[in-house]
């Protein structure tokens, strides 16, 4: 398979940025699922461009009624912005919203050669490409890549499209300035972009049967699974590691998880559940993202419950919060059992003392005031957590009783590991079980139902 550049946007070296946020008023364009105000969001932008190993030297922002059609911004900002490159020699302008290829195209006309526009979504998707570690993870980002840029394939982008398309390797540095042989070319370029996505989508459908056949091997063996879900950096991977003492990659930057990575932990009452850490969730996550990697996002739809992890100390947990609740939503896992870890409180003011009061000084609201107060890093409060996370498991078993004959000694273990006895009756032949068992499970034990 041939591979795409991975890093064309973003140069080694630190290249300078210079952001663009734009302030829409008329509902109609505003962009869904934006949680956090204009200033808010270039803050995070900015933290994605550092992420990303950019500088940021400026940004610029702008009150509209709806988009320019041709420039996104207005005219007059264009010109600001050409006066801002003169003065700033920046490299790179990023926008905060998603830009139309039409946009990207006149505005890098408008800033000259030098000069690359770059949207929100594509320095995401750059950051994924950074960050994928194994085949599965690069896989996803190389389709999400090649489906944003088809449509954004100008002349500019044939080198790279050839590169991609050739298999000729990777060059850090093409991508800027570079003006390609013409149409002609394109089209092929476009032509072979075009299999190149077919072959991924291909390679990612065996990916998903695969985990589809580990799931049902999961399943049987009735091990519940806990997605660990959250924003990026939240703390998930240190959850992870804190939970299971192991070593997952837990690194102060955007989105260092990408492949979810799956651990056995066993619970206060004795019940093994694996926990699997996820893809961090940020505001406005690409749509081709989402997309492309749906193997992975099963993970989330598929587990038994939910562990929601929060930085409470960041000054947009609430909104944060939402973001994450309504993508997962839009994932149709919205109606898991989810239990809320209130995370960091170790950086709060007597936060390690008494967690659970130093988040109560937040004064936290709606849903989050449920969380449970913990740090992931000190490993605070994490017998009541996981003690939650168990009950939040297994609340929705259901009440049965059996009568099992002994030969079904593997039917009488899955209860015992599975399930939560109240009563046990032996008898010569048969042991009579009461107690409850997972729904998932219930078609197993329903031949050897009896009632009292
Ligand atoms: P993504 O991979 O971006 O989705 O991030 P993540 O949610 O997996 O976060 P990760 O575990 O990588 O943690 C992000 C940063 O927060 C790291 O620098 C962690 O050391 C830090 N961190 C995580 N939990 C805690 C905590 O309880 N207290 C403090 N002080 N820092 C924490």
């Amino acid at each position: 398979m041939p591979k795409i550049n991975r890093s064309l946007e973003t140069k080694p070296g630190r290249q300078k940025a210079f952001l663009v946020g734009v302030d829409i008023k008329s509902t109609q364009h505003q962009v869904k699922g934006q949680h956090l105000s204009l200033e808010a969001s270039l803050e995070e932008l900015a933290l994605l461009c550092d992420t990303a190993g950019l500088e940021v030297v400026g940004q610029m922002t702008q009150a509209l009624e709806s988009p320019n059609v041709s420039s996104y911004i207005g005219p007059g900002k264009v010109k600001e912005l050409v006066t801002w490159k003169e003065s700033l020699g920046f490299d790179v302008v990023v926008f905060d919203d998603e830009l139309s290829p039409r946009h990207q195209r006149e505005l890098e006309e408008q800033l000259g050669d030098k000069v690359s526009v770059l949207d929100r979504t594509g320095l995401i998707l750059d950051i994924f490409a950074q960050h994928a570690r194994t085949s599965e993870g690069a896989l996803q980002v190389e389709l999400a890549q090649y489906e944003y840029r088809l449509p954004r394939l100008t002349r500019q982008w044939t080198h790279l499209a050839r590169q991609a398309g050739g298999g000729t390797g990777r060059s850090g540095n093409a991508g800027v300035g570079l003006r390609g042989p013409g149409e002609k070319q394109l089209e092929i370029d476009r032509r072979r972009i075009r299999e190149v996505i077919s072959g991924l989508k291909d390679d990612l459908e065996k990916v998903r049967a695969q985990r589809a056949t580990h799931r049902k091997a999961r399943k049987r063996s009735d091990t519940p699974v806990v997605a660990i879900v959250g924003y990026t950096n939240a703390g998930k991977s240190t959850f992870l590691n804190a939970i299971t003492k192991s070593d997952v990659l837990a690194e102060d930057k955007l989105f260092a998880t990408l492949d979810p990575t799956t651990r056995k932990v066993r619970l206060p009452h004795g019940h093994d559940t694996l926990f699997t850490d996820t893809v961090g969730f940020i505001q406005k996550l690409p749509t081709q993202l989402v997309a492309s990697f749906r193997a992975t996002l099963e993970e989330i739809t598929e587990a038994d419950a939910l562990l929601h992890v929060v930085d409470a100390t960041h000054p947009h947990a609430l909104e944060q919060f939402e973001t994450v609740m309504e993508t997962l939503a839009s994932l149709g896992a919205g109606d898991k059992p989810m239990v809320i870890a209130l995370n960091k409180t170790d950086k709060l003011p007597g936060g390690l003392e008494n967690p659970a009061a130093a988040v109560a000084a937040l004064g936290l609201s709606g849903a989050l005031s449920d969380g449970i107060a913990t740090s992931a890093l000190k490993r605070s409060n994490f017998d009541v957590l996981l003690a939650e996370i168990e009950a939040a498991l297994f609340e929705r078993m259901i009440p049965i009783r059996v009568t099992l004959p002994y030969k079904s000694g593997d039917l009488m273990s899955l209860f015992r590991r599975s399930g939560l006895i109240e009563l046990e009756i032996p008898e010569e032949k048969t042991i009579t079980l009461a107690g409850r068992i997972p729904g998932r499970l219930l078609e197993a034990f329903l031949p050897f139902r009896v009632t009292e």
